[in-house]
């Protein structure tokens, strides 16, 4: 099964000239889900995670079947302001102004090895602040994994750890995100 059969390519969204690439068509599908799921079990389990941590929003659809299928917690990393305290959070640079990742202070505790997962690699900013963020809290981050990579973007540059991508799409000729 080639799983990018299950990705839908929407363009200008959401904005003109944005190719925006859409799991909702992999989730709609039992057997293609199913079949991601497996595929990231394999790139991830190999790593021994403690926990794994999701970035909110998309982040949690991958994180939470692969916690389950790996009998392991998992710990959101959320946009500013949606978890109660006491949090930690790491600021980063958008390509106009900032944005910034929270977690809660005592969701993973130092040398714990904790996996994240998102949905999609572009650019690299918010998976690189979710393993800085976690580095600071003095968590070991052996992984990162996602579904798409959007490798024109060389967001795998950006990363400070090995990241694991199901699928790849090296088409740059339209401005893409997820
Ligand atoms: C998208 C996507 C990734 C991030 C990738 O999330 O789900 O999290 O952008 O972009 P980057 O590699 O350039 O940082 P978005 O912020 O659109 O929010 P959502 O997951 O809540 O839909
Ligand atoms: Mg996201």
């Amino acid at each position: 099964m080639d799983l990018k059969d299950h990705i839908r390519r929407v363009p200008d969204f959401p904005k003109p000239g944005i190719l925006f690439y859409d799991i909702s068509t992999l989730l709609a599908h039992p057997d293609a889900w199913q079949e991601t799921v497996r595929q990231l079990e394999a790139g991830v389990a190999p790593h021994k995670p403690d926990v794994l941590a999701g970035i909110e929003s998309r982040g949690f659809l991958v994180a939470a079947p692969l916690a389950l299928r790996l009998n392991l917690g998992f710990v959101m990393l959320r946009k500013p302001g949606k978890l109660p305290g006491p949090t930690v959070r790491h600021s980063y640079a958008l390509e106009y102004g900032e944005d910034a990742i929270e977690m809660q202070e005592d969701a993973v505790t130092p040398g714990q090895r904790v996996v994240v997962l998102d949905d999609l690699l572009a650019t690299g900013g918010t998976m690189r602040a979710a393993t800085d963020l976690l580095h600071e809290q003095g968590a070991e981050v052996p992984s990162a994994a996602c579904l798409i990579e959007l490798s024109f973007l060389q967001g795998r540059d950006k990363m400070n750890v090995p990241v694991h991508s199901l699928m790849s799409f090296a088409s740059g000729d339209t401005a893409s995100l997820g």
